[in-house]
């Protein structure tokens, strides 16, 4: 397998866990790039269902090698837990598993400040975080004022630690919220980092030397363009970029080492938390998606919101990462359907736009075209070949490929690894 970045194609929980887990099979390394576990992939071996904020899905695989890169931001609490769970169903780590001494750390005053930040705001400018601290820890690193894991293993940690939570509890009195206690933090954090120490090591040289060896490489991509920093609905987008970019700045494997983008899409379009989405129905087709396709999000249970295919926002994600092929997720839950409908443009104050407008606002008074074409009712269920599939099914398909302007190569019609159908290459 070439060296692949799969990233988001959406808003978000496509089916990137799946995808991976399935890619992993070809690959020598699996790496985390960028967001925090504000991620939640979903992985469903046989009869066990993984849900991963932070470790990469690779993990999953007995002698795959995982790395989260120095663009990720990283509660060690919370990942010294996942790393617990995934150790209790019988998965190593032990030179496995390899933490960036670069990565950016999640204290518990960035998760504070993150739902203090979203409590100041007015109703129409709060984004609807998952409240992990992401965005607090990605404002300290731009601000050159994070700690990062090698900080942590330094002997001068409880110094700088006891510093940096004087400065932010004197933010949070600010807002009115509660303080946090320097030891309470400090001990949590050490108690972490005797799980974590041995596995934090410059990841640079590591990565670079497996790229040498002729190693492949997984990047797995968290969330999805519409929710990166610069190319998402901004400013309702999570702090990191998820798109392609992201895996070469937040693992230091370099843009020309990278072979190609897989994006991840899903058959219909969904969304957690605020922001515009001009696809979105608040109609019986938007709850029996959500209803069919277990629409609750992985990280904080919420509904996700649920609405047609946009290839409007297929083609942003082509533009900007330049997608190779496509993995199309979840067509299986538009069986039932009798109609379905795919945006190919929005109407934007009486004109007619072939992308997505920078501008939020815009965004918001845009209304979708649609093109509408026959479901075809049947169960997809079972089905390993591509040309098995209905006739409509097949139609649909080739309908997205022309509109999105990628090839559909990877077909998932249901949450396990065997229910996925690879495509040929075609001309
Ligand atoms: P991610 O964040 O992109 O990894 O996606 P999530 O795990 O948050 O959400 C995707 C959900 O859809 C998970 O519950 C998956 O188990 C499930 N899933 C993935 N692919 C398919 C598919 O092809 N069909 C169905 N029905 N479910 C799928
Ligand atoms: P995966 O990797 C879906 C959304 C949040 C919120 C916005 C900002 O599972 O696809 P943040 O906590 O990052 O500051 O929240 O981004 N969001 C996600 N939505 N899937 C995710 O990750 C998400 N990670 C963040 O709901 O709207
Ligand atoms: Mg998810």
């Amino acid at each position: 397998m070439p060296n692949t970045i799969l990233i988001g194609a959406q808003w978000g929980d496509e089916g990137k866990g799946k995808i991976i887990d399935v890619l992993t099979e070809g690959a020598d390394w699996v790496v985390r790039a960028q967001g925090g576990n504000n991620a939640g992939h979903t992985v469903e071996v046989g009869e066990e269902r993984f849900v991963l904020h932070l470790v990469p899905s690779g993990i999953l695989h007995d002698g795959k090698r995982c790395v989260i890169g120095n663009g990720v931001v990283l509660d060690p609490v919370a990942l010294v837990e996942e790393i617990r769970g995934v150790m209790d169903r019988g998965f190593s780590v032990e030179g496995r598993l390899f933490i960036s001494d670069r990565a950016h750390v999640v204290f518990p005053y960035h998760r504070m400040l993150d739902a203090q930040g979203e409590a100041c705001k007015a109703k129409d400018d709060q984004i609807g975080t998952t409240q992990r601290g992401i965005g607090p820890a990605y404002s300290d690193k731009a601000a050159r004022f994070g700690l990062r894991m090698g900080d942590l293993i330094d002997p001068s940690f409880p110094e700088v630690l006891r510093s940096r939570i004087e400065d932010k509890n004197r933010a949070l009195s600010a807002l009115g919220a509660p303080t946090v206690e320097f030891a309470e933090i400090l001990a949590a954090t050490q108690e972490a980092m005797a799980v974590l120490a041995p596995l934090v090591c410059d990841t640079v040289p590591l990565l670079h030397d497996a790229v040498r060896a002729g190693d492949t490489m997984l990047f797995e991509g968290a969330q999805g363009i519409m929710l990166d920093i610069d190319f998402g609905t901004y400013p309702f987008v999570t702090s990191s970029n998820a798109g392609s970019g992201g895996a070469a700045t937040g693992s230091g494997v370099p843009p020309n080492r990278m072979d190609r983008v897989v994006g991840v899409l899903k058959a219909y379009t969904t969304r957690v938390g605020e922001g515009p989405f001009p696809t979105e129905l608040f109609d019986a087709d938007g709850e029996e998606l959500r209803r069919v396709g277990r629409e609750f999000g992985a990280t904080t249970g919420r509904p996700r919101r649920c609405g047609w295919f946009d290839a409007v926002v297929a083609r942003h994600a082509v533009m900007t990462c330049g997608v190779d092929e496509w993995a199309l997720t979840k067509l299986d839950v538009l069986d039932g359907f009798e109609t379905l409908k795919i945006c190919t443009a929005y109407e934007l104050d009486g004109r007619l736009i072939d992308h997505v407008p920078a501008n939020v606002r815009q965004l918001a008074r845009c209304t979708p075209i649609y093109e509408e074409m026959p479901g075809w009712q049947t169960s997809t269920q079972g089905i390993t070949r591509y040309e098995e599939l209905p006739a409509a099914a097949q139609r649909y398909i080739a309908r997205l490929e022309a509109v999105s302007g990628a090839p559909v190569a990877i077909l998932s019609l249901g949450p396990r690894r065997d229910e996925t159908i690879f495509r040929e290459p075609r001309a």
